[in-house]
């Protein structure tokens, strides 16, 4: 009898079966991830049932590519096909996943990482043999992916549940208080904040250009004035007792220097400023994470872009896992004392941490 963690695949057939999941569930993921840029999904849940060519037609796309899709998605049991074979229906349960009615509930999205991997495997295995990281020009796709999946996670509740879990927060933001974003993307929590806080001013910082010059001219088509945008290095941040409030959304795990930003940011604070951190939940030991719904994917991530970005710029490659222990050391040492954690319910992969100074 040993004491190690007995996994239930202990038999080679049930092991078989968790091989053939991962052939099944791979390939689902990418035909679900196309099923969610082409607006098949869409299409399909707007009709009882359609053919082949009817959902083509709706959805102004080629009918064979379309058919091909309809059977992998029939035989996962995701589409549903009359006992002729030709009239496809999505069953209204399964909708809330797979289409915009369901909010934050939709998980289609996330499949279009599975398909950002396979466009990057080659770099990755010269990682494996030789160390070192893909930089984020390697990844053609990542910041739409990115600004998608947070305008789900962070957008649909930044001012139901986010901003108030810091105390007296939202009063400071509706006075005026200068505010920061560190490593932005695409802008759109500060973009909304600019637009409900006009006595508040907003920065916000990246790395990349890409989403800097779409975050700015976001701002231009909303005549915002009390927001900027700016590519920068938050590890060069030298700003001292600069803002009131600063956010990082899924932005410290991936940098090369955590434990430089994380000084940087206390420095920038005023006193009294409050910092929120939000990154993913997980234990920085991974049997903890066995039990993780979604511990395969997260680890999966960080090897593919996480932490292989951080790794590309000589960066301690703390990966998507990094962990709560880990996440409460770092900040400590950058010189938080008073902090407390939060786990929304419609956000259970992320944690919050309100940090005050
Ligand atoms: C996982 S994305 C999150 C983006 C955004 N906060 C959101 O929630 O959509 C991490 C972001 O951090 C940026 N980033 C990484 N290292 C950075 C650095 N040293 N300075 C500034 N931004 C950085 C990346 O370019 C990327 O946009």
């Amino acid at each position: 009898m040993c004491n190690a963690h007995t996994v239930d695949v202990d038999t080679g057939e049930q092991f078989a079966q968790v091989m053939l999941s991962a052939l099944n569930g791979g390939s689902l993921a990418v035909m679900i991830s196309i099923g969610h840029q082409t607006g098949l999904f869409e299409a399909l849940a707007e009709v009882q049932h359609a053919t082949s060519h009817e959902l083509a037609a709706r959805a102004g796309l080629n009918e064979r590519y379309v058919r091909e899709w309809l059977g992998a998605l029939v035989c996962a049991r995701v589409v549903e096909v009359d006992a002729t074979s030709t009239q496809y229906s999505l069953p209204p349960a399964h909708r809330p996943f797979l289409t915009k009615q369901g909010g934050s509930d939709n998980m289609a999205g996330f499949t279009q990482y599975v398909a950002m991997f396979g466009r990057v495997e080659q770099g990755i295995l010269n990682c494996f043999r030789r160390g070192g990281g893909l930089d984020y020009d390697a990844f053609e796709r990542f910041h739409d992916i990115m600004a998608e999946d947070s305008g789900q996670s962070v957008l649909t509740s930044l001012f139901d549940h986010i901003l108030p879990l810091a105390d007296g927060l939202v009063d400071r933001l509706q006075a005026g208080i200068d505010v920061l974003d560190l490593g932005c993307g695409r802008g759109l929590a500060l973009l909304e904040m600019a637009e409900r806080y006009p006595r508040s001013r907003f920065t916000g910082y990246d790395l990349c250009e890409a989403p800097i010059a779409e975050a700015t001219e976001a701002a231009r088509q909303k005549a915002l004035s009390n927001v900027r945008f700016e590519q920068l290095d938050a590890e060069k941040l030298a700003l001292a007792d600069s803002f009131d409030f600063i956010a990082t959304f899924d932005a410290i795990h991936d940098q090369a220097r955590p434990d430089v930003v994380l000084r940087n940011i206390h420095t920038a604070l005023r006193p009294n400023g409050c910092y929120l951190m939000q990154d993913i939940d997980a234990s920085s030991h991974v049997r903890d994470n066995i039990e993780h719904p979604l511990g395969t994917f997260l680890y999966t991530i960080s090897t593919m872009h996480c932490m292989t970005v951080s790794l590309a710029r000589g960066g301690l490659g703390l990966g998507t896992m990094w962990g709560r222990q880990q996440a409460l050391k770092m900040l400590h040492a950058a010189g938080f004392s008073r902090i407390t954690e939060h786990v929304l319910p419609h956000d259970q992969q992320n944690r919050y941490y309100v940090l005050n100074k």
